[in-house]
C-alpha cells in the first residue's frame, strides 16, 4: 500500500464511525439477537467476545479489507520466516521459535535455529530439575530456597508476571523474587529477608551491560562474598544472556551462563532462558506447557484466516478506536487476580513496540500509533478509577479477562468476580438513560425536585467499547496461549502503523544523558552546561544533601 494508502484508509475509517455514531450498541444488540455469535471467535478454548464494540459487519470488512490492503498475512509470513523485519537493527524477529514444537526447521541467516534452541531447553531443565530436587546447593551445601532474579525490562516483567500468575504451581518451600530497580531500596528490602547460604541469583540481562542490572547484580555478588567468600559466587550465580563473554568477566561459570540469541527482543523474550526462574518456580513440565500454550496460539494466528483470528481482530479493533475515534487510552482489567502483573507485563509490551512516530522508511507517521496501555485487575479498580471509564469524559476501549474456573475452591468468591466481570461490560456497553435513572428514582419514593437535581449525576452514557476473554482456568497452557495471543497483536497493530516494533530508540537519550548527569549528581563535576531547571535541581539536591 503507498504511504498515502493508509491516511485515506484511517480517513475512511472516520467515515464509518460517524455513521455509526448514530447506532449505540445497546439499540445493535436488541435489533439482533445473534450479535454475539456473530462478533466472538474462539482459539482453542479461550473465547474472545468482541460484540460489545462500536462494530458492525461493514466496520468488520473494512478492517479486514484493510489488513489485506496493508499485508498483514505478508509480513506475517516474512517474520516466520526469519526475515529481518527489525529494519533498524538488521535482525529477524522469531520469539516463535523459542516454543515451536514442529519438526521444521526454523531459519535465520540460513541456519536452522532449532537445534540452539532445543540445546539450551534442555539445559534449562537439567539445571531447574536440580536446584528444585537439591542436586544443585550452595556453597555451604545446603539447598536453595530463594532464587533472586536481578534484571529489569523485558528481563524481569515477563518472568515476574508469570511466576506470579502461575503460584498454584510453585512450592512454598521455593521463593522467586525479581529486583529490577537501580533504587537501592528494591535490593535491600529484598535481601534482609534472605540467607545467602540458600539464595541463588541469576543474573537477567541481554545485553549484560544495562546499568541497573549491572549494580544490582554488583551489590548482590558483595552481599554474598561478604557472608561466604569470594569462592561462593560460583555457586550461587547464574546468568541468562546473549552476551556470553560479559557474563564470564563477571565471575560466572561457564556451565551456569544461558544463552539466547539477538533474534529474540527483550519484550519478548520470557520464552527464553529468560524463563529460567519461572522454571525453577513452577516446574520445567509448566514451563513447557507454558511455550505450548503459546505455540498454539501462534499456529492459530499464523494459519487461522483474518475473520477468525484472535490477535487479527484485536488488533484490528484497537486500531479501529486509536485511528477512527481518536482514543488514546487502552485499559487491560484481568478477573484474576494472579494476573496482577499483566498490565505491567503490557505496557512494556506494547507501548515499547509501537510508541513510535516514523515509519519503516524513516518519515513521520501521519497518524497515531501505539495506545496509552494501563489497568489494574476488577474488583480492585472498581472501586479506583472505574468512575472515570464509566462517566468521565473519555473513551476508554477495555479488555476483560476472566477464567471460568478458579484454582481454588473457595465460594462464594468466583461467582462474585464472574458476575462483576459480566456487570462492568454490560454496564459500559448498555449505560443508563435519563428516563431509567427517573423511573428508579420515583420507585425510590424521591420527589420531583430531588429527582430533577439528581438524575443528571446518575445517568450513564453507555456504548463504551470493550472486549471480553474467557479461558476455562488460567493454566500455564492459557496463560502461554494469551501472552502470545497479546504479542500478535502488537504486531498486527505496528504493520498497520507502518513502524518497526522490534526497535525501542526511545529509551537511549534518557540513558545517555542518566550516565552524563552522574558525576554531577555525585558532586564531582560542574553542572554549568545543563538547563536552568536541571541545574535549579542540581543545586537543590546537593544543598539537602549537606
Ligand atoms: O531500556 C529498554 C531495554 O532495552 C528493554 O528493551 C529491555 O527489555 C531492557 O532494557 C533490559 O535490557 P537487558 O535485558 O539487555 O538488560
Amino acid at each position: 500500500m503507498a504511504k498515502t494508502g493508509r491516511k485515506a484508509t484511517f480517513a475512511a475509517l472516520e467515515k464509518q464511525a460517524e455513521r455509526i455514531a448514530g447506532r449505540p450498541m445497546r439499540v445493535m444488540f436488541a435489533e439482533d439477537p445473534n450479535r454475539f455469535r456473530r462478533f466472538s471467535v474462539k482459539a482453542g478454548d479461550i473465547l474472545l467476545d468482541y460484540s460489545k464494540n462500536r462494530i458492525d459487519e461493514e466496520v468488520m470488512d473494512a478492517l479486514f479489507a484493510f489488513a489485506r490492503h496493508v499485508d498483514v498475512e505478508g509480513r506475517r509470513d516474512a517474520m516466520w520466516a526469519g526475515e529481518p523485519i527489525n529494519s533498524t537493527e538488521h535482525r529477524s524477529v522469531l520469539h516463535m521459535a523459542l516454543r515451536y514444537h514442529g519438526a521444521d526447521p526454523v531459519m535465520v541467516n540460513g541456519e536452522d535455529v532449532m537445534p540452539a534452541v532445543r540445546e539450551t531447553l534442555a539445559n534449562i531443565k537439567v539445571f531447574s530439575n536440580e536446584v528444585r530436587d537439591g542436586t544443585i546447593r550452595g556453597a555451604t551445601g545446603e539447598q536453595f530456597t530463594d532464587v533472586v532474579n536481578i534484571g529489569i525490562g523485558g528481563s524481569d516483567l515477563g518472568p515476574a508476571m508469570v511466576t506470579l500468575a502461575l503460584e498454584p504451581y510453585t512450592r512454598p518451600d521455593l521463593r522467586a523474587h525479581y529486583v529490577s530497580n537501580v533504587d537501592g531500596a528494591h535490593m535491600h528490602d529484598t535481601l534482609k529477608r534472605l540467607d545467602p547460604k540458600t539464595t541463588l541469583f541469576i543474573v537477567a540481562s541481554k545485553t549484560f551491560t544495562t546499568d541497573e542490572t549491572m549494580t544490582n547484580a554488583a551489590t548482590a555478588r558483595t552481599w554474598l562474598s561478604g557472608a561466604l567468600g569470594e569462592e561462593a559466587v560460583n555457586d550461587h550465580f547464574a546468568a541468562v544472556s546473549t552476551n556470553i563473554e560479559a557474563c564470564k568477566s563477571f565471575g560466572i561459570k561457564e556451565d551456569r551462563i544461558f544463552g539466547f540469541w539477538d533474534w529474540v527482543g527483550g519484550r519478548y523474550s520470557v520464552w527464553s532462558a529468560i524463563g529460567l526462574p519461572v522454571a525453577i518456580a513452577v516446574g520445567f513440565e509448566n514451563f513447557e506447557k507454558f511455550l505450548k500454550g503459546a505455540a498454539e496460539m501462534d499456529s492459530h494466528f499464523l494459519t487461522t484466516p483474518l475473520e477468525r483470528n484472535l490477535p487479527v481482530i484485536m488488533g484490528l479493533i484497537g486500531i479501529w478506536y486509536r485511528n477512527a475515534w481518536g482514543f488514546a487510552t487502552h485499559a487491560v482489567l484481568p478477573y484474576d487476580q494472579r494476573l496482577s502483573r499483566f498490565p505491567a507485563y503490557l505496557q512494556q509490551q506494547d507501548m515499547e513496540s509501537n510508541g513510535k512516530s516514523m515509519t519503516l522508511s524513516g518519515k513521520a507517521v501521519n497518524w497515531s500509533t501505539g495506545p496509552i496501555v494501563w489497568g489494574e485487575p476488577g474488583t480492585n479498580g472498581q472501586h479506583a478509577f472505574y468512575q472515570l471509564i464509566h462517566q468521565g469524559t473519555d473513551v476508554i476501549p477495555c479488555d476483560f479477562l476472566v477464567a471460568a474456573n478458579p484454582q481454588e475452591d473457595l465460594p462464594p468468591h468466583h461467582a462474585k468476580l464472574v458476575a462483576n466481570v459480566l456487570a462492568q461490560s454490560e454496564a459500559l456497553m448498555l449505560g443508563k438513560t435519563e428516563r431509567e435513572v427517573e423511573v428508579e428514582l420515583k420507585a425510590q419514593g424521591l420527589d420531583e425536585d430531588a429527582i430533577k437535581a439528581l438524575t443528571p449525576h446518575k445517568v450513564f452514557p453507555g456504548n463504551r467499547p470493550s472486549n471480553t476473554i474467557m479461558y476455562p482456568r488460567l493454566t500455564p497452557e492459557t496463560l502461554g496461549a494469551i501472552v502470545a495471543l497479546y504479542e500478535h497483536k502488537v504486531f498486527v497493530q505496528g504493520t498497520i502503523w507502518n513502524v518497526n516494533s522490534y526497535d525501542q530508540w526511545g529509551v537511549e537519550l534518557g540513558k545517555q544523558l542518566a550516565k552524563a548527569l552522574l558525576p554531577k549528581v555525585e558532586g564531582n563535576a560542574e553542572w554549568k552546561d545543563h538547563d536552568a531547571s536541571t541545574q535549579g535541581l542540581l543545586a537543590y539536591y546537593h544543598e539537602l544533601r549537606k
